[in-house]
């Protein structure tokens, strides 16, 4: 679904991501770890168009993208939700999900699709309030809804349980799980809660001062690999 060939990106002289080179299968959720600062953000900003590499290539769903503007990735399926969340606090729950129907192929004429409540039981009653009165993790759920009803092929998380409390944490999971059950929509999960990153990815990939430095099946990885690139 996704290829990175070779990526490189900086800001401004300090590079930060050196050679990257990571695939996504279809229906497929892999993880992308590692300590602060190490580049995971940039990464995904270069997927969704938001940076321009200095070199590299970047394929998706058959097609070459590395020049694409985000908002033509955002259509042809990549949806992206920032760490941070990023909802809109002043429009409602209800506003927030139709903005994400700009990003769908078929435009702003289309419903926010009923089946999507199934999923955000706890949005449904919550359509007129505004966003930045919803809890933490409430806004997580939107800011992932909103991305889903644009119907994207790849969806790009970025750290979905920062900053959010345990019992909503387990609310997340379930909603990605159940994504990754449809086995439609491809994940990269960025995600320092190691365990959590575990039980939902397939493949992992470690990232450490902007190089990929270990990569494997989620099931096999090792305390060494944990200790050496994951814990403080
Ligand atoms: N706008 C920017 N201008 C200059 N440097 C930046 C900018 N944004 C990030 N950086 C630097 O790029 C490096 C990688 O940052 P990035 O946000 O990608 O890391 P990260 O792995 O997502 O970290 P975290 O886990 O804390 O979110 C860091 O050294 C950071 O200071
Ligand atoms: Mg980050």
């Amino acid at each position: 679904m996704l290829t990175i060939r070779q990526l490189n990106c900086s800001y401004g002289e300090t590079t930060i991501l050196r050679n990257i080179n990571l695939t996504i299968p279809p229906g497929k959720v892999m993880a992308l770890m590692g300590r602060n600062g190490v580049g995971k953000t940039t990464l995904l900003k270069t997927v969704m168009g938001l940076l321009r590499p200095l070199a590299g290539e970047i394929f998706f769903d058959g097609q070459e993208i590395t020049h694409w503007a985000p908002e033509k990735r955002a259509r042809e399926g990549i949806g992206y939700v920032p760490q941070g969340r990023d909802i809109f606090p002043y429009l409602t729950v209800e506003e927030n999900l139709l903005l994400g129907l700009e990003a769908h192929k078929a435009g702003r004429a289309m419903a926010i699709p009923e089946g999507l409540f199934d999923l955000f039981p706890a949005l449904k009653s919550m359509l007129l309030r505004k966003g930045g009165n919803l809890s933490g993790g409430e806004q997580q759920q939107l800011a992932i809804a909103r991305v889903l009803v644009s119907e994207p092929k790849l969806l790009l998380l970025d750290e979905p349980t920062e900053g959010i409390q345990p019992s909503i944490v387990l609310q997340i999971e379930n909603t990605i799980r159940f994504i990754k059950e449809q086995g439609t929509i491809s994940i990269l999960l960025v995600e320092q809660y190691l365990e959590f990153a575990l039980r939902l990815a397939d493949y992992y990939y470690i990232m450490e001062k902007g190089s990929i430095v270990s990569e494997g099946i989620t099931h096999d990885i090792s305390k060494e690999v944990i200790a050496n690139h994951l814990t403080v």
